[in-house]
């Protein structure tokens, strides 16, 4: 049995035929396609294209097919092109010439728009819990270092003590969305082209809707053109991808800049370093590293498809059978360095000590030290500038702000143009305040909001995403 060649004289150029070969990727597709053509025959035979007995012959064969694709023991052959052709002929191969009704009212097109609808599907359902295995390795880091406190840093420069788990919970955030992106996807690719034929739609009563039921599809598309020709769901799951492995790669590069010495903040495990072939000190954070650089990998890859798309007209054109290798890359790239992390991330050793000892360089606490000034009845702005010459007088004499004399707070409130900060200057219980408010603990106790760093609006957020991920891990099994 042969797809085509009614209307050729001449056999297919083998530079030709070796060009528009897709098996060696599209064979992901195979359990997906024959799920798609199980329910295909299902609606020929509701339909009343096919006998029972027919039906029944086909869908046996299929899922005879499926067990081969699973034990990893169907002969795929290069010479029939793509994964549709190499299950029709060997369908054909195992149950005889009942297998040439199976693609009556269906084209590669529908068929191939559906399977990667349904791989995509799957697919994204296990890289959801993967992105949640992730966020239980930060969260359960955040919980065993709920204590410990760090430097925040904006400009990469220290800027205000924050908790750790505050920290860590940040990443928690952005994975939150990377899920709703890939949830947001799946939603609106969830429709089944399934009857939309090459391009006009098929030519036999066949039940769209029930077929797109059977599938799980949330109901069949509505524009048979567009069925076969769209491909927005694949780059919407490629943006969702690319912009997962961005923050995977933020995250990467933390890992890398604080297992460097000059930082000693964490120890990655030596599950999960490196050594040098030529230096016997290295100590390598080389799985950060690779997740860093395969961002870049996904990222091509989204702007690879954008391109792909942008000039080809509506419907189908065979410049899509290129949105595969990119596609099923991303995911898997994806997929390993989720793993890699959540390894990584729950056997990190991390250094408190040092963690704390970096806190507070670095005056980190001026803007606790200026709010309270404020809280003396003295405007932000001239608060401002009185803990800006705080920070002078700890720099000059080589202490943190916590360390400024009573001499030092009554000079700097002095020097204010502002009456009540001149008036204020010789009050001798204020040296004493404005150092217990340059601590870091104090520092951290005033960031009292929702969304702030305060230890009890921490605990607060990592108990929620402990419940949360308890919750929906529960729900996975
Ligand atoms: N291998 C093709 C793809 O991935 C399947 C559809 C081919 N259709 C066609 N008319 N040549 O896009």
């Amino acid at each position: 049995m042969k797809a085509w060649g009614g209307r050729f004289t001449e056999g297919p150029d083998p530079v030709a035929a070796e060009f528009g070969r897709s098996i060696e990727v599209d064979r992901e597709l195979a359990l997906d396609d024959l799920t798609g053509s199980i329910a295909h025959v299902r609606g020929l035979e509701r339909a009343g294209l096919l006998s029972v007995a027919e039906r029944d012959a086909l869908v046996a064969g299929l899922e005879g097919l499926a067990t081969e694709v699973e034990g990893g023991g169907f002969p795929w052959d290069p010479e029939l092109e793509d994964v549709h052709l190499n299950l029709e002929m060997a369908l054909a191969a195992r149950i005889g010439p009942v297998a040439g009704k199976l693609h009556t009212g269906r084209s590669r097109n529908d068929q191939v728009a559906t399977d990667l609808r349904l791989w995509l599907r799957r697919t994204a359902a296990g890289l959801d819990a993967r992105i949640l295995d992730l966020e239980g390795a930060l969260v359960g880091l955040a919980r065993r270092e709920e204590g410990t406190v760090m430097p925040g840093h904006t400009h990469i420069q220290p800027a205000q003590p924050v908790l750790l788990a505050h920290h860590l919970l940040a990443y928690v955030e952005m994975l939150e969305r990377d899920r709703g992106r890939f949830a947001d996807a799946v939603r609106r690719a969830n429709r089944s082209p399934l009857g939309s034929g090459a391009i006009a739609g098929t030519g036999y009563p066949i039940d769209r809707a029930a077929v797109a039921a059977e599938l799980g599809f949330d109901g069949p598309t509505h524009n048979s053109i567009d069925a076969v020709g769209d491909r927005d769901f694949v780059i919407e799951s490629m943006a969702a991808a690319a912009l997962t492995m961005a923050h995977l790669s933020r995250l990467a590069e933390e890992i890398v800049w604080w297992t460097h010495p000059a930082f000693g903040w964490i120890r990655p495990a030596d599950a999960f370093s490196t050594g040098s072939s030529m230096m016997p000190n290295k100590r390598n954070p080389d799985p950060a590293e690779l997740v860093r650089g395969r961002a870049a990998r996904v990222i091509g890859q989204l702007t690879g498809l954008l391109a792909l798309l942008k000039g080809i007209p509506a419907s189908y054109q065979r410049d899509l059978q290129e949105d595969k290798p990119p596609l099923f890359d991303a995911l898997a790239v994806l997929d390993a360095s989720l793993r890699v992390l959540a390894g990584m991330v729950s056997t990190l050793r991390v250094d408190g000590e040092r963690m704390a000892a970096a806190a507070g360089r670095g005056f980190t606490t001026a803007t606790a030290v200026a709010d309270t000034i404020v809280g003396e009845g003295i405007p932000f702005r001239v608060a401002h500038g009185i803990a800006g010459r705080l920070v002078a007088a700890a720099e000059r004499a080589g202490t943190e702000l916590d360390g400024v004399t009573d001499a030092d707070v009554a000079e700097a409130f002095r020097a204010a143009e502002d009456p009540a900060a001149r008036e204020r200057a010789d009050d001798p219980a204020l040296p004493g305040r404005i150092r217990a408010a340059a601590t870091v603990a104090g520092a951290l106790a005033r960031c009292d909001v929702v969304g702030g760093t305060a230890p009890a609006r921490v605990a607060a957020e990592l108990a929620g995403h402990e419940a949360r991920l308890a919750e929906e891990t529960g729900r996975a099994r």
